[in-house]
């Protein structure tokens, strides 16, 4: 029987979850024990019952400079004091934004924005349909691409996850292991006349962050052009967190088409689709444009002033520097704790993400995942809460250093997760 009173994190979520649907507004912020944030700042969260933690979650890796970040603040507040959103022509903040995207992105000849990553896949592969003429798509097992109904699916469990798609939406979707060039080929050879595209996080960072092996994007890309099929890499995360011109950047694979979303506003909701100008000149932005494009708050002001100067900020150079350099550290620390509790561990990520997983290496496949302890995952994150550091407490997730991250912060880490880790062995779940 419980003797503790609620806390106030759980009163708020269970007076929310009277008008609600479970108190929260997207699936998954309901880690147990409950946190509801009262503020940020930098690196922090403080929570609604006044504990301060150090925030790896970073809202699933949407903030990368960290919470209300000076400058970034101060442009949106001086952007919308003339408006938030006129709904007709371009602002000449809008051109700016996109010729920024332009010169830094290498598949970006054109680019469009919206408001959420999932709008920016769905765009990509719409128009992978219309520039082919085809409609299937392959997808990767363990990639998450938003909530629509060709990708949600097959992203930590195998199928759709959600009710309510239809069996032809279902159809239209190939799911292929990530790593395997030999599987996406024998697709290719079974329906390659009914694919098109490829759609693949360039680095899995939904399921613990599967590097792609080398040769596998680049194989991809051979395989696209060899059948006439359009190569899409969701850059949600990787974009702007990992290099100004996404993963692509860096891997030297181009695909026809990428979205962004996350780091690219740093909080603030805004994405974008970019990509070849022979397709995405077929957006009905254009006079002749035969694929819809639309939304009422695409290119809102606070959204672009925000990506504004998330690109102004990371053009100055030090912030991938210093995420890339801390995450480092943290790889390298937890490696040792793990080394020194005396567990199985394999430390993935790459850049600023990291994730402890409690298991033998090799960590390249979604079938490797599988091997992860996940009641000690969680129940070492649990523990890490309570020492006042804050990883998402779910089975494979990811976490994530910011700008605002100091030394003495990754110090601090460190410390929690050598108690955090003796004490979640010691104990067992609750
Ligand atoms: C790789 C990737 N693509 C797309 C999405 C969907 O973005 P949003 O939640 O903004 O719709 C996410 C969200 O986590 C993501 O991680």
């Amino acid at each position: 029987m419980r003797t503790q009173a609620p806390t106030r994190s759980e009163r708020l979520l269970k007076r929310a979850a009277l008008s609600i649907p479970g108190g929260v507004n997207t699936a998954k912020r309901r880690p147990r024990p409950p946190v509801c944030v009262r503020r940020g700042e930098g690196g922090w969260i403080e929570d609604v019952d006044g504990r301060r933690l150090i925030d790896y979650h970073a809202a699933y890796g949407a903030v990368l400079l960290g919470h209300g970040h000076p400058l970034q603040v101060r442009r949106v507040a001086e952007a919308i004091a003339e408006g938030v959103l006129f709904g007709l022509g371009v602002t000449e903040m809008e051109a700016l934004l996109a010729e920024k995207i332009v010169s830094h992105v290498p598949c970006a000849e054109r680019v469009l924005l919206c408001g959420s990553g999932s709008e920016a896949t769905f765009h990509a592969i719409r128009l992978a349909r219309a520039a082919t003429g085809r409609s299937r798509i392959v997808k990767f097992q363990g990639t998450y691409h938003g909530f629509h109904d060709s990708v949600a699916r097959n992203f930590l469990s195998r199928g759709p996850f959600s009710a309510g798609i239809p069996e032809a939406a279902l159809e239209q979707t190939l799911v292929r292991e990530f790593n395997d060039l030999d599987g996406v080929e024998r697709a290719f050879e079974r329906a390659g006349g009914e694919i098109a595209a490829v759609i693949t996080e360039p680095i899995v960072h939904n399921a613990a962050s599967l590097m792609p092996r080398p040769g596998f994007l680049e194989g991809l890309r051979a395989l696209c052009d060899r059948a006439g099929a359009l190569l899409i890499f969701d850059e949600v995360i990787t974009g702007f967190r990992h290099h100004l011109g996404g993963y692509q950047a860096i891997a030297g694979v181009t695909p026809d088409v990428a979205t962004f979303g996350k780091a690219l506003g740093n909080g603030f909701p805004i994405a974008a689709v970019a990509g070849r100008a022979e397709h995405m000149e077929r957006f009905s932005t254009t006079e002749h444009g035969d694929v819809w494009f639309a939304g009422t708050c695409n290119g809102n002001v606070p959204g672009v002033a925000a990506a504004l100067a998330v690109i102004d900020i990371l053009e100055r150079g030090c912030v991938h520097d210093h995420v890339f350099r801390l995450g480092e550290r943290m790889r390298a620390g937890l490696r040792e704790v793990a080394g020194r509790c005396g567990v199985p561990a394999t430390v993935s990520g790459f850049g600023s993400v990291f994730v402890l997983c409690f298991m033998d290496g090799p960590l390249e496949t979604f079938e490797d995942t599988t091997r992860n302890d996940a009641e000690l995952f969680v129940r070492y994150r649990r523990e890490l809460a309570r020492r006042g550091v804050f990883e998402m407490p779910e089975n494979l997730g990811r976490s994530h250093v910011m700008y605002s991250h100091s030394d003495a912060d990754v110090d601090l880490t460190l410390e929690a997760a050598e108690a955090a880790l003796t004490a979640a062995l010691d104990s067992s779940l609750p």
